[in-house]
Formats: C-alpha cells, structure tokens, sequence
C-alpha cells in the first residue's frame, strides 16, 4: 500500500487524482497539502480526513510518504518539488515541469541527489489515439518524419482565461501551460531529438475590453465575476461560466481572494488568446503548433508527414488516418473510449507513476523531456516578445 500525498487540493488534486486515489487498492492518500487552509478541509472530507497541512517542509517531517502529486498552479512546481525531492520522497510532477529551463534545471539537480522516481504528469502520452500513433511512428509506417503540425481549438478559453492560466507569473504563459503538452508530443514522437530554433507568433485579439460581444447598458459594467455578472445572468453574454466554477465556494475564496471566474474580457491577462509557435530540430524536422481559445469546439487536430507516409489524426473523433505516399491507398484507424479523464488518460498515467515507483517500470517520462518542453515554450514566449527567432543553446 503506497502513501501518497497532494500537494494543491484544486481542480486537477482532487477532480483527478485524489478521485482516481480514493478508489484504488494498492494506495492511499496519506495527506493533502495546500495553502489554502479551507481548500484543505473540505477536500479532506472527501477522502476520510488525511492529515492536512498548510506547510510542505511540516508535512514531509512529520508524514511517512512514499510519493507525492503536485498539482498547483505551475509557478509554485519548482519550489514543491525541489523540496519534496529533497526529503527524499518519490514525485509526479503535472506538467508544466516548472516555468523556465532554469527552474526545470534546479529540480533536476535536486532529483539527482535524492535518487528517487521523479516523472513528469505528460497524461497525452497516454492518450490511446496518441498512444497507437506512437506505436505507429515506432513501427516505421510513416518512415523518416520531416513535419508535423497540430491545431488545438479549446471551446471557450474559460479555464485559462478566467484564472491564473493566463497569467504569466502563474504559469510561464500559455506556450508553457497549454503548449508543453503539445511540445512533448512532437518531442516523443520525434524520438527527442534537439530542439534549435523556434519562433512564435501570438497575441490577444479578442479577450480585450473593447471587443466585449454585446452592448453595455449606461452605468453598468461586466463582471468583474462570472457570478456576478448582470450580463451573464440576463443571458446576454455567452461567453462566461454558466455553471459552477470554484468547487470549494465562496469560503475559499474569501482566505487567498483566489477567483475562478473573473471576466475573460476584463481580466489583467498577460498571454495570447492565439498563436502559432514554430520548432526546427537538428535533425531537420519541423513543426508548427497552433493554439486557438476562441471557438466553439475542443480538438486536437494533427498533420504527420513521413517519407513513406502522411498521418491525419482528430482526438475528438478518436481517429488516425494513413494515406500511404506511393499507393495512394488510406487506412482508418478508429480508436475506442477508455474510462477516465482526458481520453482515458489519466488512469493510465497514475498507473504509470505507481508501477515506476513500486520499480516495476523504466521511467519513460523523465524530466529532461519536461526540460525540452518548458524551453520551448521559453523560447516562444521570447520570440514573442522579442519579435525574433530563437536559438535553442546546444
Ligand atoms: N495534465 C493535465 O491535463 C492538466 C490539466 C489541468 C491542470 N493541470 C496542471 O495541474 C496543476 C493544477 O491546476 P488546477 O487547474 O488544479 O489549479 P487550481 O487553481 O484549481 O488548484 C491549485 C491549488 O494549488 C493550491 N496552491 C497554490 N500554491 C500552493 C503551494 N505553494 N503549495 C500548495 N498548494 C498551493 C491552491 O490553493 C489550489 O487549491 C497545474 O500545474 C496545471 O498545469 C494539468
């Protein structure tokens, strides 16, 4: 029986992990960390009352754990995890490993010195659509990849666009929140070879105050929460959250002013509602990920071009299909749902962690590949910002 702890009792702690926790045999959740201490208690009511504690170096001492989960916002991954690691106790880390190359470093360092399973929550890599285009690729049924794109549409921006997703202190940006997913795919599918020039365009065209989709009426403005909000209850706006979105209430909100909802439009947002971000590897590949917050649909839309073969992939329709290059003949891959989250996903990731720790499996899903993915996501911030191609460091 494993000890685990969660360290960031938000959406991802318990909605994923400590629900997919509390109904596994071979662990248990031995204690919940967060800073929040109402957060705290009512996610301890939800799995018998672990110990809580509000302070990560107390609970490392006084709990005997074998591993720990973090799931706070990412800005705070790098001090958690080097502290974790660093009183010996085993980690799964959600992406983004932390928000710049320096800080993935540093807990790298701290992963060397304790020598415990330190694993990168990658959860797309177990994506049964991604996972066969994997075996696919490893196979040699497209050959020699030269270039790939994906297109990712996320219906209505809200969870990064209401919260601290979309700030950039919070979470490095979005090419490192959102797009060190989509990095990493690339990454593994290439077999990781060197990233060594990247180069981004993205802005902020419609999440601005003045492209607000309705009229105002004199004297009353938006927001500034969804809950608020008297468009959002006349039916007028159709962009904010019309169901409940702090799962702990107004009671934790009051402890850190921590909001979920605030106004897409009118929040002080320092990323991009959409962008293209582009990687040229050492060994001539290409790929070019695109990132769309306003739409009315969620996918991930893929283009994999190889010497042999061309694979078109839709994680909505669960879908990969092969257009062979010389007979021209396509073969349909339909993939079946799987239980959980993400696409199944997240079962299989955590079962992942767990067999690693136990030592029954390699660990595929190391930091260094965190590492390359956060520097991309680095770079494209900076070219950005910088209006310039990046050059990645040897
Ligand atoms: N892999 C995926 O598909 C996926 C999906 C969603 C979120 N995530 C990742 O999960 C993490 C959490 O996201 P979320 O949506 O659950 O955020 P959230 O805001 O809902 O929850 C974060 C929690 O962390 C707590 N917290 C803040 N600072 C802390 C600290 N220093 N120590 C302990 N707790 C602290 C907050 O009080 C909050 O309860 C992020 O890194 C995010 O990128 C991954």
């Amino acid at each position: 029986m494993l000890k685990v702890a969660i360290i960031g009792v938000g959406t991802r702690g318990v909605k994923c992990f400590g629900n997919m926790l509390k109904n596994r045999k071979d662990c248990k959740i031995a204690a919940l960390m967060d800073t929040n201490p109402v957060r705290l208690r009512l996610a301890a009511e939800l799995y018998d009352n672990p110990p809580t504690y509000t302070d990560l170096n107390e609970m490392l001492e006084k709990e005997s754990l074998d591993c720990a989960i973090i799931t706070t916002p990412d800005a705070e991954h790098e001090s958690c995890a080097v502290t974790v690691l660093n009183h010996g106790v085993n980690v799964l880390i959600d992406k983004p490993l932390a928000t710049s190359a320096k800080g993935c470093q540093n807990i790298i360092d701290a992963m060397k010195k304790s020598g415990k399973v330190a694993m990168m929550g990658f959860n797309l890599r177990h994506h049964p659509v991604l996972k066969k285009m994997k075996e696919l690729i490893d196979e040699g049924v497209l050959g020699k990849i030269f270039l790939m794109e994906n297109r990712e549409f996320y219906d209505g921006g809200r969870t990064y666009m209401s919260r601290w997703n979309g700030r950039k202190s919070y979470s490095g940006g979005l090419w490192n929140h959102k797009g060190s997913h989509d990095f990493d795919i690339f990454n593994w599918f290439l077999n990781f070879p060197k990233p060594v020039k990247v180069a981004a365009f993205s802005g902020m065209n419609v999440f601005r105050p003045e492209n607000i989709p309705f009229e105002l009426e004199d004297g009353i403005p938006v927001g500034p929460r969804c809950r608020d909000c008297h468009y959002l209850k006349n039916g007028v706006c159709k962009a904010g959250f019309q169901e409940e979105f702090e799962e702990w209430g107004d009671e934790a909100v009051k402890h850190d002013g921590y909001i979920k909802d605030s106004c897409m439009y009118m929040s002080d947002l320092s990323t991009h509602d959409n962008g293209f971000a582009m990687v040229e590897y050492e060994n001539g590949a290409r790929v070019s990920h695109m990132e769309c917050f306003v739409c009315g649909m969620s996918d991930r839309i893929y283009t994999i071009a190889g010497d042999k073969a061309t694979a078109q992939i839709s994680l909505h329709n669960r879908s990969i299909r092969i257009t062979d290059r010389w007979e021209k003949s396509s073969m349909t891959y339909e993939i079946a749902d799987t239980d959980g989250g993400h696409g199944g996903a997240d079962p299989k990731l955590l079962d992942d962690f767990l067999a690693t720790v136990r030592g029954e499996r390699e660990n595929k899903s190391t930091l260094e590949q965190g590492m390359i993915s956060t520097s991309i996501a680095e770079a494209a911030e900076l070219s950005k910002e910088e209006n310039r191609v990046v050059f990645l460091r040897k």
